[in-house]
C-alpha cells in the first residue's frame, strides 16, 4: 500500500515547519522535517572535523553518520550518531554551513533514501516538509504545497525565532541560503508543476493550515 503523503516545500522562513506540523496534528498524521536531517548531517560532519569546502570529504564522511528522525508532530525528535541534536542543529554554525552539505549529491542520495523509508513506514500517512519533496523525494505525493512569503515577512519570522537578531542581516543570510539552495545542480529548491502555491505573507499560521487541510479534503472526498 502506498503511503498518503502531503509534501510541503518552500524557501527558508516561509513558515513550512509550523504549517506542516499544524497540518499533521490536525489530521492525525506523522511529520518529517527533512531540513532537520540535512542540519543533523552538517552537525555530525562538523563534530568529525570534516572540511566542508571539500565535497569529496563530505561525501565520504557522510556514509558513517547515523541519523534518526522521530515523526510525532507534537514531539519531533532528531538524533545524529546517538546524540539528541534538536538544539545544536539550530546554531548559527550549522545554519551557516548546511547549504554546502545539502549541495553534495551523495549526501542527498543517502538522505533521500532515509526519507523514503521513513515515509513508507508511516502507515497513517505523513506530512513531509523540505525543498524537493514534491519534485524528488515523493513525486507521487497526494497533495503538494509550495509555500512562499515575501522576503521581509520571512526575515521577520526568522528574526523572531532567533530572539530578535538583526533583521537586515537575517534577510541577507536568508537570501544567500536561498541562492545556494535554488542554484545547486542536485535537486534544487523547485516548485513541482502539480504543486499548489500558497502565499502566507498576509495570513496567520491557522489560516495557512486551514488552506492546506481544505486541499487535502478535496482529494479525500468521495466523488
Ligand atoms: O528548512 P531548513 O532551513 O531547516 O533547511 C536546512 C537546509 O537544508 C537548507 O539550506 C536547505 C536544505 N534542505 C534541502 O536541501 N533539501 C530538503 N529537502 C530540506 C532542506
Amino acid at each position: 500500500m502506498t503511503t498518503f503523503v502531503i509534501a510541503v516545500d518552500g524557501p527558508s522562513g516561509s513558515g513550512k515547519s509550523s504549517t506542516a506540523r499544524g497540518v499533521a496534528q490536525r489530521l492525525g498524521l506523522a511529520y518529517l522535517d527533512t531540513g532537520a536531517m540535512y542540519r543533523a548531517m552538517t552537525w555530525a560532519l562538523l563534530q568529525r572535523g570534516t572540511d566542508l569546502t571539500d565535497a569529496d570529504a563530505i561525501a565520504r564522511d557522510a556514509e558513517d553518520v547515523v541519523i534518526v528522525s522521530g515523526t510525532d508532530p507534537s514531539d519531533p525528535t532528531i538524533e545524529a550518531d546517538g546524540t539528541d541534536v534538536a538544539l545544536p542543529i539550530r546554531s548559527s554554525e550549522v545554519t551557516g554551513s548546511v547549504s554546502l552539505v545539502a549541495a553534495v549529491p551523495h549526501v542527498r542520495e543517502l538522505l533521500v533514501q532515509l526519507q523514503r523509508s521513513t515515509i513508507a513506514a508511516a502507515e497513517q500517512g505523513i506530512v513531509v516538509e523540505g525543498r524537493d519533496i514534491g519534485s524528488t523525494v515523493a513525486p507521487d505525493a497526494t497533495v503538494k504545497v509550495f509555500l512562499v512569503a515575501d522576503a521581509a515577512a520571512r526575515a521577520a519570522r526568522r528574526t523572531a525565532e532567533l530572539g530578535g537578531a538583526d533583521a537586515a542581516a537575517t534577510q541577507e543570510a536568508l537570501a544567500r541560503r536561498d541562492h545556494i539552495d535554488s542554484t545547486r545542480t542536485s535537486s534544487p529548491l523547485a516548485k513541482a508543476p502539480d504543486a499548489v502555491e500558497i502565499d502566507g505573507t498576509h495570513h496567520t499560521l491557522e489560516e495557512v493550515v486551514d488552506q492546506v487541510v481544505a486541499l487535502v479534503e478535496q482529494v479525500r472526498e468521495p466523488r
